[in-house]
């Protein structure tokens, strides 16, 4: 078998293979390395599956090098793997034979062969090994003929796919994950039974559901995975706040569009624009709050007023439910679902520098993050609509640039602050003090004074009369 090894993986299964050889231990390459190779992608890591105790024969590869690597173990599992120094991870475990009890991944293991071994995985693909064995080093050794479904591109169990997922239920996960990524599609019985199985997601830990599903969201084309998740039932135990997104409602003879489709469709726009997971994440949860908001207005049509608003309250529910970090990425995507209406706004009146300068003010170092979702937004079938709005949002980028030139406004700090207003007029932190030095802001913003500390100085003085303070110093 010719797989299209690096020099540096030669040498490493080369190793491998002479120490497990002086071992007398058999051992075998499987999983995820074989797959990859084959199909011409880079790895990161490879599994080795040895006939015998594959923490022995990971001690005894890491103490061939000098100095010897260190193993890390996991005793429960019978696993051990080492990092080389250019980062290439290599795991051992002895062939097993697996047996799951119905509440719990947690298998019954006991030694077994290889063809035991290659049952218990969880597609053909993943399934295959490839011979590290002096008599036939090299060989492809693939009873389900995952080879075949390689060239096929097909996602397929080696087993029947109910025991497959009812053993381990994240394969679920886990088989959408790798139609995303490879472009694969799912075999029909192991697509009917993730139907027939997703209650048993249920075992699974929100985390390594969260870790799969990021996977999808970071592929290529991120809606194959997330269409697959709806349409099999498993989004609907997760993350049923998506799931209410699909639909049109029809009144009078109006529709509006359905929002899970729109979302799949801005989510693909901004995966070709940007790998950014976060941005792609706001791209899911731009329109969350449209069912909650849709009203229909009579001889107006479809309306879904304050979704920005309520969308960005329902991210932080959102990520606290799919255990996504409560850090400044929450804080990132809150503030692009917030404001993704803003620029399509400025594209369709007459603009004001003032409106252009609190979009800049208020989105920040963003800015750029923001318009790319905004365009993302403009799914319409309507070609000639789509172009309109496109040069329109190419007129507001422009009269932004010149605003920014203009004004400075990003990253901005008002020539007044809290502490200004506190020493002014002698004052302890206030509501008082707060109020003032918004207003402050406020007039500079709506173009009221001119971004300059005499003008604010001058116009804060006025504000504290108004509200009965006069300056101590
Ligand atoms: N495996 C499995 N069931 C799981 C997880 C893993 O059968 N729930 C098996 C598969 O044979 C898989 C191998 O263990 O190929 C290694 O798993 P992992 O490293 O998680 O995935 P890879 O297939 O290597 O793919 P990737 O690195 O893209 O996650």
């Amino acid at each position: 078998m010719d797989i299209n090894c690096t020099k540096e993986e030669r040498l490493i299964l080369e190793r491998i293979a002479q120490v497990a050889k002086s071992l007398q231990m058999p051992c075998y390459l499987i999983g995820g390395f074989v797959r990859d190779k084959l199909l011409g992608r880079n790895s990161k890591d490879a599994d080795i599956v040895c006939l015998g105790d594959g923490i022995i024969l990971a001690e005894a590869v890491a103490a061939s090098f000098s100095p010897k690597l260190n193993v890390s173990f996991f005793k429960n599992f019978g696993t051990a793997q080492f990092k080389l120094p250019n980062g290439f991870e290599v795991e051992f475990v002895g062939a097993r034979k697996e047996s799951y009890v119905a509440h719990s991944r947690k298998p019954e293991v006991q030694n077994g062969s290889l063809v035991d071994d290659q049952n218990r995985r969880d597609f053909t693909i993943n399934a295959m090994a490839i011979s590290l064995c002096p008599s036939d080093y090299g060989t492809l050794i693939d009873p389900f003929n995952g080879i075949n479904d390689l060239e096929l591109k097909i996602i397929r169990t080696p087993l029947d796919a109910d025991i497959t997922f009812s053993d381990d239920p994240l394969r679920m996960m886990r088989a959408i994950r790798f139609a995303t990524q490879l472009n694969f599609v799912i075999e029909a019985e192991t697509l009917a039974a993730i139907k027939s199985n997703k209650e048993r997601l249920k075992i699974i830990s929100q985390e390594r559901i969260t870790d799969e599903l990021n996977k999808i969201i970071a592929a290529k084309t991120p809606s194959i995975g997330l269409d697959l998740l709806y349409q099999t039932g498993l989004l609907e135990i997760f993350f049923p706040q998506m799931v209410t997104l699909a639909g049109v409602e029809i009144i009078e003879g109006k529709g509006h569009k359905d929002n899970f489709y729109h979302t799949l469709q801005v989510l693909d726009n901004v995966a070709y624009r940007s790998n950014n997971l976060w941005l792609r994440w706001a791209a899911i949860l731009h329109d969350i709050a449209k069912p909650a908001t849709k009203r229909f207005e009579q001889g107006h049509g479809w309306t879904f007023h304050g979704h920005d608003a309520l969308g960005k309250k329902m991210c932080t529910t959102i990520f606290r439910q799919l255990k996504l970090p409560l850090n400044e990425h929450l804080k990132y995507v809150g503030k692009l679902v917030a404001l993704h209406l803003r620029p399509i706004s400025l594209s369709k009146e007459e603009i004001t520098d003032s409106a252009m300068r609190r979009l800049l003010f208020d989105a920040g170092e963003d800015l750029e993050d923001l318009m790319m979702l905004c365009e993302s937004d403009i799914t319409s079938k309507n070609k000639l609509k789509v172009r309109h709005f496109l040069e329109n949002f190419e007129l507001v980028k422009q009269r932004l640039k010149i605003v920014e030139e203009k004004d400075k406004i990003r990253n901005w700090q008002p020539p007044i602050d809290g502490a200004d207003v506190m020493r002014i007029f002698k004052l302890p932190p206030s509501r008082e003090v707060g109020f003032i030095k918004t207003a402050v802001r406020e007039a500079i913003l709506d173009g009221i004074i001119p971004n300059e500390y005499d003008a604010a100085y001058q116009y804060m003085i006025e504000k504290a009369a108004e509200m009965g303070f006069e300056p101590v110093v």
